[in-house]
């Protein structure tokens, strides 16, 4: 199976520096096999639609992601992205109950639960974000049936945004556990992922998901050549 990685741009860029990013990444990421990895890319809502122009232009195999979803559909809930806005737009994964959204905007474990539903209704998959401490949790507010349609991202706190990656070998245990709650799901490590150390992860996870690394599209094509195995 191919790996997955999820470029996470958060609320970062706009739009020269959507250009910018793909006139650099486009040479970079010439002799990348994509038979290996699958990335994606979840810029803020309002580039969607040029970064998925830029990627067509490209002629990259670059995917899709949003970095978050509206537990409602669509109607009247003012300032909220609904999966039926985002029809027709390719989208292929929605990050779902990443911790700064648990955070700074007080998202529940059962609101993150009528996300996944909605995305799967809709054919998006959802990336849930996890962290070791509510996992069981997480997955009792998702409907049953659906939690081998996810794929899940194991995020500890400590590790997001503060370039103390956690070490492999606790990523590696606690993708088993995930695996255990959620069934065979791929499972993909976040926080502070690099090109550095993102070989590391992948001999123990599925795929990995970068903030900060992806945003220098020097340093995120520079990681997803390390991902890689090379002939
Ligand atoms: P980071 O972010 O790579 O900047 O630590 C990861 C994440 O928020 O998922």
């Amino acid at each position: 199976m191919k790996k997955i990685i999820v470029g996470n741009w958060k609320s970062n860029k706009d739009v020269k520096a959507v250009e910018n990013w793909f006139s650099v990444f486009v040479e970079e990421v010439k002799d990348v096999d994509w038979q290996q990895v699958e990335v994606a890319l979840a810029p803020p809502f309002p580039l969607l639609m040029m970064v998925q122009a830029a990627i067509d232009h490209s002629g990259l195999p670059l995917k899709l992601a949003v970095q978050d979803l509206s537990p409602f559909p669509a109607g009247a809930y003012t300032g909220a992205v609904s999966v039926a806005n985002l029809r027709e737009l390719n989208v292929k994964y929605a990050i779902v109950g990443h911790s700064e959204r648990r955070r700074y905007f007080h998202e529940e474990h059962g609101e993150v639960g009528r996300k996944v539903g909605l995305a799967l209704d809709a054919k998006i998959i959802p990336v849930v974000c996890v962290d070791k401490d509510y996992v069981a949790k997480q997955a009792v507010a998702i409907n049953g049936e659906l939690l081998s349609k996810c794929v899940v991202a194991y995020e500890p706190l400590s590790a997001i945004g503060t370039g103390n990656n956690e070490d492999v070998g606790t990523v590696k245990r606690y993708i088993k556990e995930i695996k255990v709650v959620f069934g065979d799901v791929p499972v993909i490590y976040g926080g502070s992922v690099k090109a550095d150390n993102v070989g590391e992860y992948l001999l123990v996870s599925d795929g990995a998901l970068p903030g900060g690394a992806s945003l220098d599209p020097k340093k995120f094509a520079d990681l997803i050549n390390k991902a890689v195995i090379k002939p």
